[in-house]
């Protein structure tokens, strides 16, 4: 078994209710904002650690219901740059879960082609300690092929330092003449973000804040769901109720807005920039 998909968790009865809400319309991108798992952990009177474990689990979890539901993308907020002022210990335990998992993942990568997941890490990475950086590049890298669920890991992430890096990218484009100050659009500003638009964002923990979560994706079509369950005591249940929040509330599919070529020639080269400096990282 995979550490990062669990196979074990999909009963008959399960698989039959997935078949029943695919009949209806399936969000094409899941975001979660996984949050409780401190309060989890107090309830249950473990550690903290243990709370975050035990929160990796069920991401693990979840994207086995995501693969069986067919939704291609899934998008979750693991860590923030606000979370470098928790503790210093809970920060430690929580950059050595990222190592321990992200280095499991790529001892199963056999396994991850498999299953056709796509790992991508949005966030500043600059700020996440050498060792990690190198680690999550390979993740990316090692992965880049893959087409059946693309999984975003927004790790040292806010949204507004997301849409900073992208409006420095944008500045640079323009002093290097690749773009002109009018071809800067609210489309080629989504284009240039790290991550897409989701259908649904849900989160856990009942709390009803956004948190500097995906501020500009989620601000037009987005539908939201709010659960007051802890993120580790998720259920497939939970999801389902998500998804069917989402099919009596969901907008009118649109289409993808047009985009000129300079646009395009822009959006190429900022994406294959952005494997070459991966590949350096790698190299650390
Ligand atoms: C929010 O709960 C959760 C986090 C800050 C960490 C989430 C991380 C995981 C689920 C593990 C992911 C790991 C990898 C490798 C991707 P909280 O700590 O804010 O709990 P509280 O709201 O009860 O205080
Ligand atoms: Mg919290």
């Amino acid at each position: 078994m995979s550490s990062w998909v669990n196979e074990n968790c999909v009963s008959f009865l399960h698989l039959f209710c997935i078949k029943v809400v695919k009949t209806g319309r399936v969000p094409q991108h899941i975001a979660f904002i996984m949050d409780g798992n401190r309060r989890y952990a107090k309830k249950h009177k473990v550690v903290c650690g243990v709370g975050h474990h035990r929160g990796f689990n069920k991401l693990s979890e979840t994207l086995k219901w995501c693969l069986d539901l067919g939704i291609p993308e899934v998008t979750v907020y693991a860590f923030s740059i606000e979370n470098f002022k928790r503790s210093e210990q809970e920060v430690k335990e929580l950059m050595d879960l990222a190592r321990e998992k992200f280095r499991s993942l790529l001892n199963e990568i056999e396994q991850i082609n498999e299953w056709g997941v796509r790992l991508h890490i949005a966030g500043r990475l600059s700020l996440l300690p050498k060792d990690l950086q190198a680690t999550v590049s390979r993740v990316m890298l090692e992965t880049r092929h893959n087409n059946k669920l693309r999984l975003n890991i927004a790790y040292a992430y806010t949204a507004r330092d997301e849409i900073s890096r992208a409006a420095s990218q944008l500045v640079k484009g323009v002093k290097e003449n690749e773009l002109s100050v009018d071809d800067i659009d609210a489309d080629l500003i989504s284009q240039t973000l790290e991550l897409g638009e989701p259908d649904l964002l849900v989160r856990t923990s009942g709390e009803v804040r956004l948190s500097d979560f995906m501020l500009w994706q989620i601000s037009k079509r987005t539908v939201l769901y709010f659960t007051e369950v802890l993120w580790p005591e998720f259920s497939i249940w939970n999801l389902l109720a998500a998804i069917l929040h989402f099919q009596r509330h969901a907008p009118e599919i649109e289409d993808d807005p047009p985009i000129v070529q300079r646009q395009q020639d822009f959006l190429e080269k900022i994406e294959t920039k952005r494997w070459q400096d991966l590949e350096k990282l790698v190299g650390c």
